[in-house]
This record gives C-alpha cells, structure tokens and sequence, in this order.
C-alpha cells in the first residue's frame, strides 16, 4: 500500500460532523477518495461538497451503523464506485450520561448497537474483501475512555473498551496478510458530541482536560492511515496517564472521585 493518501479508497462512518467530516476534509485535500456514511444525507451532501472543492472525490450513502446491511452497502458502494476499499474507519458513534444502575436496556441496548456492534459490523465485513485485496487498514475511533471507565458514563466508557478489545484481536489475528488494525483514542474534542450526549442524557454534557479541534484529530488520523500503528492518543499525556491508571487503580478512583462529578463529565 502507498504510504501517502492520494488516491486511496477511504470508507468512513459517522462522516455527517465532527471527526468523521473532518477527516474527509483532511485526506480530500491529499487526493483520496471518499465513500461517507451516516444517517443525516443533507449533512453527508454537504461534507462531499466540501470534499469536491478540496481535491478529493466523495459518494455518499445513508447508513445506520446498527444495521449490518447499511454497513455491507456502504462497503459496496466503495469497491463498485473505486474498486477497492484501502481504508474502512469505523468512526460513528455517541454518548450519553447515566449511573450504570440507572441506565435503562433501552438505552444499554442502543449504545451497545451503535457503538460496538455498529464497529464490529465495519470490521467484519471490511476484513474478508481487505485479506481477497492482501492490503487494507481498519480503523476504529475509540476514546481515551477505552482504558478507564468513568463515573456517569459507564455504558459508553464499555463500548469504547470493547472497540479496544477487538481491535487488540483482530490485529494479532491478520498479523502478516498485508491487512493492519488500529485503534484512535481521542481526547475532549469540539464536536457535536456534547450535544447530542446532553439532548440524550436531558442535562449537560461537558468534557474534561483539554479540548482539541477536530481537524486536529483528522490530521493525525491522515498520518495513522499513511504510517499504520496499532494505536493514535492525538493527545499524548491522556495515553501515560491511563498507564498509571491501570497500574494503581484504587489511587486512580481516588482521584477521579475527587475531580469529577458523578454525572455530567465525558472526556
Ligand atoms: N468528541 C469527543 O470528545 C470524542 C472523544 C473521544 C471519542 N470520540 C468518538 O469519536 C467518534 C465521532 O464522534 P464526534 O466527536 O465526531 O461526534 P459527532 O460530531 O456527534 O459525530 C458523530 C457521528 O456519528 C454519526 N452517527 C451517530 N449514530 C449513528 C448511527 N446509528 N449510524 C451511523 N452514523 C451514526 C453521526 O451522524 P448521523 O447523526 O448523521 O448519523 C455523526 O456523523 C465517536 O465514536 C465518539 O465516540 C469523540
């Protein structure tokens, strides 16, 4: 596989807003060529436009990532537009804040689709065409929350955990078929994450730490998809300090306790 984007066929989810658009954004200017899935169409029409302007090419397809179905459309709208897929990031998802004892199955159910299930979709159906290919890289937008769950978010901390879980597997798993895995880890980052997690939760959904622009986050997932690694923290510290965490967690629930409400905070 070039280790540049121009040219390379790069199925993206969740692409309406936020990281997802923004990543179409970045690697359009580099020349690659884009197949962006999400619910919303206008929204989706509008980052292709954007993505035509700068140099790329975009088709677009509404594609609920909780329906295995949309997922294989998606995947085969790349292949019969470019014939190949190069790249597949399962980047769709959502949050939202609740106690873990007061969430409701509802809404365990609908996170667990979206979130998970929605990535395992991506990964499943992109990993067959990716090893009949022999290149490909598969990538899914985690959260620095995959290596410690937070208080008042445990349902999304759990996807963003096991998104962790089978990226490790899979990547061990097509070690050597010219077929990479890797997970992005994702800081606070200005999006309309914090609002649609507030309208979900019906109260305020801040993030913590420092925030980052989502353009940032495209930017170093452009450079993941040119040198393929197993895991992008575009915010460096978060990744040392979910080491520590993991090594003293008593210390670690100390801490958070002290600095984070049990509600209200998604980092
Ligand atoms: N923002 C942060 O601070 C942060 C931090 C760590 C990780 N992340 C992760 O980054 C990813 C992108 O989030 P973002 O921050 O860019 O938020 P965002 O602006 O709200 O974008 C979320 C995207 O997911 C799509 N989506 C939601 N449900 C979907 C479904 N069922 N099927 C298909 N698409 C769906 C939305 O499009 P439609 O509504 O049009 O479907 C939208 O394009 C998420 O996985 C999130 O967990 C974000």
């Amino acid at each position: 596989m070039k280790n540049n984007s121009a040219g390379k066929v790069v199925v993206i989810t969740g692409a309406s807003s936020g990281i997802g658009a923004a990543t179409a954004e970045v690697l359009a200017k580099a020349g690659a060529k884009l197949v962006l899935g999400a619910r919303r169409l206008d929204k989706l029409q509008a980052v292709a436009a954007r993505v035509l302007e700068l140099g790329g090419q975009a088709e677009v397809m509404v594609c609920d990532v909780g329906r295995r179905e949309q997922v294989q459309a998606l995947l085969a709208l790349a292949q019969s537009r470019f014939g190949r897929v190069d790249a597949a990031i399962a980047n769709a998802g959502f949050g939202f804040a609740a106690r873990v004892h007061d969430t409701t199955e509802e809404q365990m159910e609908e996170i667990w689709r979206v979130n998970l299930l929605g990535t395992w979709y991506v990964m499943a159906e992109a990993a067959p065409l990716m090893l009949k290919q022999r290149h490909g890289h598969i990538i899914a937008v985690s959260s620095v929350v995959a290596r410690r769950g937070l208080p008042g978010m445990g349902p999304y901390c759990m996807t963003k955990a096991g998104q962790l879980s089978l990226v490790e597997a899979m990547r061990v798993e097509l070690r050597g078929s010219g077929v990479y895995v890797s997970s992005v880890h994702p800081g606070y980052t200005e999006t309309e994450f914090f609002q649609q997690a507030s309208r979900r939760s019906g109260s305020a959904v801040r993030g913590g730490g420092k925030v980052q622009n989502a353009q940032v986050v495209a930017r170093k997932i452009r450079s993941l998809i040119e040198h393929p690694r197993p895991e992008l923290w575009p915010v460096k510290m978060l990744r040392w300090a979910m080491v520590l965490t993991a090594m003293m967690p008593g210390i670690s629930d100390a801490a958070i306790a002290k600095t984070m409400r049990p509600r209200g905070r998604l980092l």
